[in-house]
């Protein structure tokens, strides 16, 4: 089905950070998700140009309007290709066509006897250009803004969105997702419950000049809004453009909470009295904070996307804000958590297993994906892996439609880490020993290449670069420019005898170095020595395949630590809840319910992984880890055995 995915267009009065960015990054994963997945999308993005504040900008600039709109969209358009975002359509509120169809429309719906001429007061805030409600004020200020409203008498065209109110009402409640999440259209509901004033649509040009002409009344310019809604519509060619007809019944708003009322009720009752459908879906993301104060010009708190990709790389940034933030809620930018993602999910999971996988291709199997050897069963380790990739594709598909990016980006990491355990237990340079053993080597490594593949097609959407290096080195070059999702559900897609090329080093490791205090200060490591590996050069580890350094095992704190309580958590047969004295209190959630009776537990001494990053699991927080044993029995299960310390010793003492 043809999609339409839209960002807001941003107002030119401020450059473009981390926040614009956010927003348009999502919009062009999920449409490139959406062609993944075989749709035909359309993709736009661009720049709100008229309006006061837009007015005063240029007039501090010392430019004319003109002038000044030019030169800030030109930033906005020369910051989309530095995010690998590439939209089909880049719109201006200033471009012809538009101001055409605004004024078509102002027309069409004056002459419906939707506009009326009438006086109103109210109380003005600039920076959201609207008439504020009083219960929309705190401390008898924008919230927003942080500056009081100015009361404001005058005459002015108005929209009849009344009229409208329970026609959206009724539309929210029986189109589950047309706001979504839900905390969102709650919200808009909640609001709704009152009763709609009509909406303001002009400003007289005694106070604004820099607007949309009202076609039936020259004293008088469009208001910004209604003038910015629009340009959904003309990027489309509405109304006869063959576009409109195409993609608007698929359109998916991507916008954050700042603008969720002209998005969620001026625009659909503005649709509706053009006699247009409504868009699908509206998308409502949170605030990029810092330091708990939302990112902007005027608090002076702004995070340049530009200085976040020469730091770290564009596929960091894009996985970075989508890994990091759980659409729809606020999260808190910092140098220090892109750093640790950047070395811990990318450089350490990703990038070493994919290095080490594609050298043990490279030395036992001559540089080519061996065939898997079909003749002798698959292990319970293979059937794991291959029912993980199953459920990674489902899981990644279902959260990557409910823009639940972060959920779809752990379940590829899921198989990540599992693939590194593949390694470890089916420890191919031990097979590679012995000559009888080769077929299961084989198919080991078969497995790796697949699951790599598989991994590059989900990655595919949120960091193109990498996965078109990931491709290029599994060689699936041509394959991945064609490939849709179902070639992540099928096995055996890599045609035996694949030469791959080994030379692939995706994340080279940035150093903290003045990291902490400017938040992206960090610099690359060894930028240049860093480029390229030679050809004859091993990926880490150097130690061998499966060893580890001192330095790295040092890095694990164990712990001894006692039981104090255990109980089940509810709908899980997998898990309990574990108080432990290590020698603080702390909640442990352990995978050994089907193994333990609680009170068997309560008393044991075990050893723990104390500098575990916590984890929620079935919603209850979990520090740490219990050290267990795990053994295979013959009939494909496991036993689980968790590990207890004899001797008499405190609670907390280090492992070492
Ligand atoms: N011009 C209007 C939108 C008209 S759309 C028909 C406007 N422009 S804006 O430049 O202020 O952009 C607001 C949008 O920028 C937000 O909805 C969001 O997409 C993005 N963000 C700006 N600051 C942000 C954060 N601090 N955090 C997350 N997104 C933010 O409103």
């Amino acid at each position: 089905m043809p999609t339409y995915v839209t960002t807001p267009i941003y107002y030119v009065n401020a450059m473009p950070h981390l926040g614009h960015a956010y927003t348009t990054i999502v919009a062009d994963v999920y449409s490139r998700f959406r062609r993944l997945c075989g749709d035909d999308v359309r993709f736009q993005t661009g720049t709100d140009e008229h309006g006061e504040k837009i007015a005063e900008a240029a007039a501090k600039a010392g430019e004319t309007p003109r002038e000044y709109v030019d030169r800030i969209a030109a930033t906005f358009r020369e910051t989309w290709p530095l995010l690998s975002i590439q939209p089909d359509y880049i719109i201006r509120t200033t471009d012809a066509d538009h101001v055409k169809t605004v004024q078509d429309i102002l027309q069409q719906v004056y002459d419906k006897g939707d506009i009326y001429f009438s006086e109103y007061s109210g109380l003005y805030c600039k920076g959201c250009e609207r008439f504020l409600t009083e219960k929309e004020l705190v401390d008898g200020k924008c919230p927003d803004h942080q500056v009081e409203p100015k009361a404001i008498t005058e005459q002015n065209y108005f929209f009849r969105m009344s009229k409208y109110q329970d026609w959206l009402i009724d539309h929210i409640n029986s189109n589950p997702e047309f706001i979504t999440p839900e905390r969102y259209r709650n919200e808009v509901l909640s609001f709704l419950s009152e009763p709609l004033e009509d909406l303001c649509i002009s400003r007289p040009t005694a106070r604004l000049t820099w607007g949309i002409p009202l076609p039936f009344d020259q004293n008088f310019v469009t208001y910004v809004w209604f003038d910015a809604l629009i340009n959904y519509l003309t990027g489309l060619g509405y109304p006869d453009g063959p576009d409109f007809e195409t993609y608007w019944a698929g359109a998916e708003h991507v916008i954050a909470k700042d603008i969720l009322k002209p998005h969620a009720i001026f625009w659909p009752t503005m649709l509706r009295a053009m006699e247009i459908e409504p868009y699908k879906r509206l998308h409502v993301h949170g605030y990029w904070n810092v330091d708990a104060t939302k990112m902007s010009k005027s608090i002076g708190n702004v995070v340049r996307p530009k200085e976040l990709v020469d730091a770290y790389g564009v596929d960091t940034v894009r996985y970075f804000v989508l890994r990091e933030m759980s659409f729809g809620l606020d999260s808190s930018f910092s140098g220090d958590a892109i750093l640790a993602r950047h070395n811990s999910d990318l450089a350490n999971d990703l990038g070493n297993l994919f290095s080490r996988s594609l050298t043990m291709i490279d030395k036992y199997a001559a540089g080519r994906v061996p065939e898997r050897d079909s003749a002798t069963l698959l292990t319970p380790d293979d059937r794991e892996l291959m029912s993980a990739v199953s459920a990674m594709v489902v899981q990644y598909c279902e959260n990557m439609d409910a823009f639940k990016f972060h959920k779809a980006l752990q379940a590829v990491w899921e198989v990540i880490s599992l693939l590194n355990r593949y390694i470890v237990t089916n420890a191919p340079w031990e097979l590679a020993k012995d000559d009888r053993l080769a077929d299961r080597l084989h198919t080991v490594l078969y497995f790796l290449a697949e699951s790599l593949w598989k991994i590059t097609l989900a990655l595919g959407p949120i960091m193109p670069a990498t996965a078109e290096k990931m491709a290029a080195a599994l060689g699936m070059r041509e394959q991945f420019a064609a490939a849709v999702i179902e070639d992540v559900q099928e096995w055996g897609e890599i045609p035996a005898g694949t030469v791959i090329d080994k030379g692939a080093q995706l994340f080279p490791r940035v150093d903290k170095k003045g990291a902490a205090s400017a938040p992206v200060a960090a610099k690359v490591q060894g930028k240049k020595a860093a480029k390229a590996p030679k050809s004859d050069q091993e990926p880490e580890p150097a130690l061998g395949e499966g060893l580890i350094s001192f330095d790295q095992f040092k890095a694990v704190e164990l712990r001894v630590a006692e039981i104090v309580a255990a109980e089940k958590v509810a709908k899980s047969d997998r898990l309990l809840k574990l108080t432990i004295k290590a020698p603080e209190e702390r909640t442990i959630v352990a995978g050994i319910a089907q193994h333990y009776n609680p009170e068997a537990l309560i008393g044991q001494r075990v050893i723990i992984v104390a500098n575990l990053k916590p984890a929620k699991l079935m919603g209850i927080p979990s520090q740490g880890m219990v050290l267990a044993a795990k053994e295979l029995l013959a009939d494909g299960t496991e036993k689980l055995v968790v590990t207890t310390v004899a001797g008499d010793v405190a609670v907390g003492s280090r492992v070492a």
